[in-house]
């Protein structure tokens, strides 16, 4: 007999959670009308749920619960929504979900790209729905972009600008030379960044939304540890002054999954680099604390996606957008032709990386104005075998204080440019931290 309602337990009430609970709410005759059968919100959990369904002006038919247990064991819900955050609870509850078959909806990224494995692999067991749109790129639908409309494509390459907080940082040095330090507050005084915003500086929070791209891409688990990783920290106005300056480029932090087919088995070349864009590339012009997409696809060519990647509103359309996919397949079944070919692959062994292409790279040291150091530094490059295409020192900012001296570097393998600028580092005539960044080909 034909399902006339399709349950929903929210799980989490709190930045996303609430945004999400509300427009449900209000939302639900619409959805319902758009299923043909009555979209219903039976559960919300959260350490603070009756406060928070009180405040949300929720009706009494949605139970609440400190426990998501009891929402997860109640056959009546058919689709669970993770958005909790964190990992050992989140996967407990969406293991627990998936097991009973039922639709799993989720924000997060570390959970997901950490578990990928698993997680695909339970949900094909019971052929449960598993929709993930808000984990990367908040309010873009990018997931159901490479899931669905480019399905019949073959999709080669994803750049992304992933992360708002050190996008805004980047922007606001770029456009105001603020200092890096003096960046980072502003940033958390306008809600960008986190109290400990750690996993953003050191783009942690990229990676993970570039293992689940590159898990989409090969079609296997791309664990996120198995992505190359390069924060901000270091980078300072000057760098991006001289950048724009005298190469025509600025810096944005590009996190790339991108399918190497080279023999039987495709490769994924899958990293997260301060990189310097030519000031007319699309990436290029995305300012503020925005994310972007570049796609590249075998027959529908270069494709981009713009918008706001997190925040209350874009990220709960996101999770309403796939609670809506899921509803939907509740109501087909998980038999109903065509169902398998939409669950997300991850069966078999991790996927294999390939070496990041060689790239020329901008590096940047803080030298004591002492005779010889140039000759020092670009000796030391030259023999590790890393060739130098300009070079620049900045004028001399008297006294004692160092001098920034910056280098372009030919294309060379990154391997060989992270062991050349440590072997600089190294040298006693170079002080402080220095800055290193990967030019876009
Ligand atoms: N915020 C964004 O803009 C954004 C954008 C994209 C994706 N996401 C993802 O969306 C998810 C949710 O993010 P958020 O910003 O909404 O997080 P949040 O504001 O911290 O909300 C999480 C809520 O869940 C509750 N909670 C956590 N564990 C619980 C448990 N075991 N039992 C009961 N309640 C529990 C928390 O209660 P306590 O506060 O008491 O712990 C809190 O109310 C995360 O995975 C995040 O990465 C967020």
């Amino acid at each position: 007999m034909q399902k006339k309602t399709v349950g929903v337990a929210l799980c989490g009430l709190g930045t996303v959670g609430r945004e999400a609970a509300r427009l449900l709410w209000a939302g639900r005759a619409r959805f319902s009308a758009r299923l043909g059968a009555e979209l219903r919100l039976a559960w919300v959990c959260d350490r603070q749920a009756a406060r928070e369904a009180r405040a949300l002006g929720l009706g009494a038919s949605v139970r609440r619960s400190a426990d998501w247990r009891q929402a997860v064991s109640d056959p009546s819900v058919d689709i669970v929504v993770e958005l909790f955050g964190g990992h050992d609870e989140p996967r407990r509850l969406v293991r627990a979900a998936l097991a009973a078959g039922k639709g799993v909806v989720t924000a997060n990224k570390l959970l997901l790209s950490r578990r990928w494995d698993e997680l695909t692999g339970a949900a094909r067991r019971t052929g449960a729905p598993l929709h993930f749109e808000a984990a990367v790129a908040g309010g873009i639908p990018i997931i159901r972009s490479l899931r669905d409309g480019l399905a019949a494509d073959r999709v080669d390459e994803v750049h992304g600008i992933l992360n708002g907080t050190t996008h805004f940082i980047l922007t606001a040095m770029a456009h105001a030379c603020t200092p890096f330090a003096e960046a980072v507050r502003e940033a958390q005084r306008l809600g960008y960044a986190e109290k400990d915003p750690t996993l953003d500086l050191d783009g942690t929070d990229a990676a993970h939304k570039v293992a689940v791209l590159g898990s989409l891409l090969a079609g296997r688990w791309l664990p996120p540890g198995s992505v190359a990783r390069q924060g901000i920290t270091g980078i300072e106005p000057g760098d991006i002054a001289w950048c724009v300056a005298e190469l025509k480029r600025t810096v944005r932090l590009v996190g790339t999954a991108a399918v190497r087919r080279r023999g039987p088995r495709p490769l994924l070349e899958a990293h997260v680099r301060p990189t310097l864009l030519p000031l007319l590339h699309h990436l290029a012009g995305v300012h503020g604390g925005h994310n972007a997409l570049l796609v590249r696809a075998a027959s529908a060519g270069v494709l981009m996606f713009y918008g706001a990647g997190a925040g209350a509103g874009p990220t709960a359309s996101a999770v309403l957008a796939d609670v809506l996919a899921a509803a939907a397949e509740v109501l087909s079944g998980p038999d109903a032709p065509g169902r398998a070919g939409s669950l997300p692959q991850g069966g078999g062994a991790p996927c294999l990386t390939a070496p990041e292409a060689p790239a020329a790279h901008y590096l940047r040291f803080m030298v004591k104005d002492v005779p010889g150091a140039l000759a020092r530094i670009a000796g030391t490059l030259g023999r590790l075998g890393v060739s130098i295409a300009r070079v620049h020192q900045d004028d001399p900012p008297g006294g004692s204080k160092p001098v920034p001296v910056r280098l372009v570097t030919h294309a060379a393998p990154r391997a060989l440019i992270d062991r050349a600028r440590g072997a600089v580092a190294a040298l006693p005539i170079v002080t402080g931290p220095h800055a290193c960044l990967r030019l876009w080909p």
